[in-house]
């Protein structure tokens, strides 16, 4: 079974690179399923009902989100109606949406999860060891997963890494998200499982992670109070695709970027 994991899609532009890229990549490569992480997808900052739709016709299966996850505040009362979208589990329990999606896929039970670092994400949240355990536990346990797919959405590289080892040998793969740069580290750690510290993001080349360069330069270069926006022009989109065996268990990954 192979399944492909798409990197942040930020604003319009992200969206029309899916649209664009992913039908064609998902027959050429006999994609079985497609995970989507959609916290920049509504103008660089949130998601919605009707974009979550978009993208589904386009081929995304399972949505993941992230500390952006409701910068769109229509999305806090949408979000519950959506059982394809699961949001950071390491919250409050007053967040709206599901700690955890399960597919059944080529006859494999699937459980996909996610969670925010702790480090520098601007959200104060439980510990993302903690919660990625119990749910990893749960998911195999109680809910019977063959495999166990986790978004961890964070800032650092470290603690990136250290929740990949932590995890290791428990869950099927550990993807981050976030840091929007896709890193050159992706391989099958020691006891088993896929990992990536970033697999990038998905909207125009030519931006500052995502994002307009001349914003960007005015709020980071000059310190000049501007709102973000999403860049346009060319783009492409990256991500990781790896492959399970009959057993759920991960065989290979490998990182990707598709230019429209
Ligand atoms: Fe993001
Ligand atoms: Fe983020």
């Amino acid at each position: 079974m192979r399944i492909c994991f798409i990197g942040d899609v930020v604003g319009n532009c992200g969206r029309r690179v899916v649209r664009d890229v992913l039908p064609g990549m998902r027959q050429s490569l006999d994609i079985d399923l497609v995970i989507c992480n959609a916290e920049n997808a509504a103008h660089g900052l949130g998601c919605s009902e009707k974009i979550i739709t978009e993208l589904g016709y386009a081929g995304c299966d399972i949505f993941t989100l992230g500390n952006h996850a409701f910068s769109n505040y229509d999305f806090i009362r949408q979000i519950s109606s959506l059982d394809n979208v699961v949001r950071p589990s390491n919250v409050s329990s007053e967040w709206p949406g599901r700690d955890y999606c399960i597919v059944d896929r080529c006859g494999l039970r699937i459980g996909i999860i996610n969670l925010m670092g702790q480090i520098n994400v601007g959200i104060s949240c439980d510990s993302p060891f903690d919660k990625s355990e119990a749910l990893t536990v749960l998911l195999k346990d109680k809910e019977h997963c063959d495999s166990v797919i986790v978004d961890f959405h964070a800032e650092t590289t470290s603690e990136k890494q250290a929740l990949g080892y932590f995890l290791d040998g428990m869950a099927t793969c550990v993807i981050g998200t976030h840091t929007h740069v896709q890193t050159s580290d992706d391989r099958i750690l020691p006891n088993g499982t896929g990992y990536i510290t970033d697999c990038g993001m998905t909207g125009a080349v030519d931006s500052v992670l995502g994002m307009d360069i001349e914003t960007s330069l005015a709020r980071l270069a000059y310190k000049m109070p501007r709102r973000y926006e999403p860049a346009d022009g060319p783009g492409f989109m990256n991500g990781v695709l790896f492959d399970l065996d009959g057993n759920g268990r991960i065989t290979s990954i490998k990182r990707f970027t598709e230019y429209e």
